[in-house]
């Protein structure tokens, strides 16, 4: 078969070319309905299975202990995966990481911009926990690379710590236990002790966790009202009030779950405390800042508050068995003196369930980047996505290409694609990154090489790559 593909003359496409590169929206895409995805032809239930035009053998290194079941979903999908247990230096790194093109870290290892250099075939990083701190973002973007983190897989098992916390605040449970098993003391009282049962419970920041704790939360028959800067239809019988001053007033416990950002750094000082139900509870399972936690000793040793429950801390220590002392915050030995306090080592989101969603979902990922191109969830890159291509529609190429940012990128590519049908095509920007992926059909096998060639050639081309069915 000859080549179809030509080095385009024109400068600009004509005005069929344009008809063509109209984007055209995804049925998999977020703006369509769960109705559309569900009635969805049933061959795109089954579609045409990809694979990168070069690179047959995608190797994948695996560091940190990540689960078995995410290196089981990698090998599944014919990745080479290479398992270690430990996490590397940066020299160690930059020694190995040449030959690999998508890493899996926790948080130990630190991708550096020197590692990033040196990574010459790397098309994606995972973070298999929540944080992306530990990862050079900018650089990572810079030479095409995106980076998927998995922020919501513990979102149930906060708010089932929390659950369990306004329990045992209520009821004492932690100092009653404490006295037993430490001093030996029989201290069995009543007073000061509730059912949670008709109290009310006063989110902040009613995102993945808060909505969550509300309907647990009123399972237990408490009453739910929550604040939150962005309007949010209440789920349950829960209701949003106007202001955080409106919940600190009316709630019987107080429970934090928003970002740590400038507007959210110590929220809850004296003023909000004083603002709070006599005998009430304050539980901030969030980040450490958000509290203002000398402000919360004064509270509780005047008898303001009956107790907190307190997860995460302005400093945390670095590894288990440090000591959570004064040395690392002021006023920790005031705080560990307080009644009905329950500290907790940021173990919130820690349970087997969410380890296992991490893998999962951070797997998904990486394996949907890596043999569909989609970014659907990457912190660093444009978020772009395309519905699957029908098994039938064979000779079909899945064009990947990440490119600066910057005017008259999506002519020149279009030039490239137009002796072809562009069966759909989307593109999107953050920042200095522009990613668009285009699928063309009636490509033939000796066409491939030549469409890649040509699009790398493009001025403004980062990283590109053909997905070929
Ligand atoms: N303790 C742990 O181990 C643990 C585990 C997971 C998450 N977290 C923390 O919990 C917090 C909430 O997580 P999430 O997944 O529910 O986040 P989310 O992004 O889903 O929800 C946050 C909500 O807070 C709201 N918000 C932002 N600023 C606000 C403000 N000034 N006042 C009121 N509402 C505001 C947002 O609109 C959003 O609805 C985060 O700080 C996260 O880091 C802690």
């Amino acid at each position: 078969m000859s080549s179809a593909i030509q080095m385009p003359e024109r400068a600009t496409p004509s005005a069929e070319d344009a008809q063509r590169s109209v984007v055209t929206v995804s049925p998999y895409s977020p703006s369509t309905s769960l109705h559309d995805r569900f009635h969805a032809p049933t061959s795109l239930r089954n579609p045409l299975v990809l694979h990168p035009s070069q690179n047959e053998n995608l190797r994948i290194l695996v560091l940190e202990n990540i689960s078995m079941e995410a290196v089981k979903a990698f090998t599944k999908q014919g990745f080479l995966v290479d398992h270690h247990k430990k996490a590397m230096s940066e020299d160690e790194l930059v020694k190995i990481i040449p030959t690999y093109n998508a890493i899996g870290i926790r948080s130990k290892t630190k991708i550096t911009e020197r590692v990033i250099r040196a990574a010459r075939k790397l098309l994606v990083i995972g973070c298999f926990c929540i944080g992306t701190n530990q990862v050079d973002l900018n650089t990572a973007a810079s030479v095409g690379i995106p980076v998927f983190n998995s922020p919501f897989s513990n979102s149930r098992s906060v708010a089932e710590l929390v659950i369990g916390e306004v329990i045992a605040l209520s009821r004492q449970l932690i100092d009653r236990a404490v006295e037993l098993r430490v001093s030996a003391i029989w201290n069995k009282v009543s007073k000061g002790c509730w059912e949670i049962r008709g109290k009310t419970l006063g989110i902040v920041g009613y995102g993945h966790i808060g909505s969550q704790l509300s309907v647990l939360s009123e399972a237990f028959g408490m009453r739910v009202i929550f604040f939150d800067v962005l309007n949010i239809m209440p789920l349950g019988s829960a209701r949003q009030v106007d202001t955080l001053d409106a919940l600190l007033a009316e709630a019987d416990f107080v429970t934090l779950h928003v970002p740590e950002i400038k507007e959210t750094i110590n929220m809850i000082s004296h003023a909000q405390l004083a603002k709070m139900k006599q005998g009430s509870y304050l539980i901030n399972n969030a980040r450490g800042r958000v509290v203002d936690i000398p402000a919360l000793v004064d509270a509780l040793q005047s008898g303001h508050l009956a107790g907190a429950a307190i997860d995460v801390f302005p400093a945390e220590p670095g590894a288990n068995g440090a000591h959570f002392d004064d040395s690392l915050n002021t006023w920790a030995s005031d705080l560990r003196a307080c009644n009905n306090v329950i500290l907790t080592p940021h173990i919130g989101g820690s349970t087997e369930e969410a380890q296992r969603m991490i893998g999962e979902e951070v797997s998904t990922a990486l394996t949907r980047y890596l043999l569909a191109g989609t970014t659907l969830g990457a912190v660093n890159f444009p978020e772009v996505d395309l519905r699957a291509i029908p098994p039938d529609q064979k000779e079909s190429v899945r064009v990947c290409h990440v490119h600066k940012n910057q005017p008259g990128v999506l002519r020149q590519v279009n030039d490239v694609l137009s002796p072809y049908n562009v069966e759909k095509q989307f593109s999107d920007s953050k920042g200095e990154i522009a990613y668009l992926m285009a699928d063309i059909a009636n490509v033939s096998a000796g066409d491939v090489n030549k469409l890649k060639e040509l699009i790398d050639g493009t001025s403004a081309n980062i990283l590109s790559r053909l997905l070929i069915g």
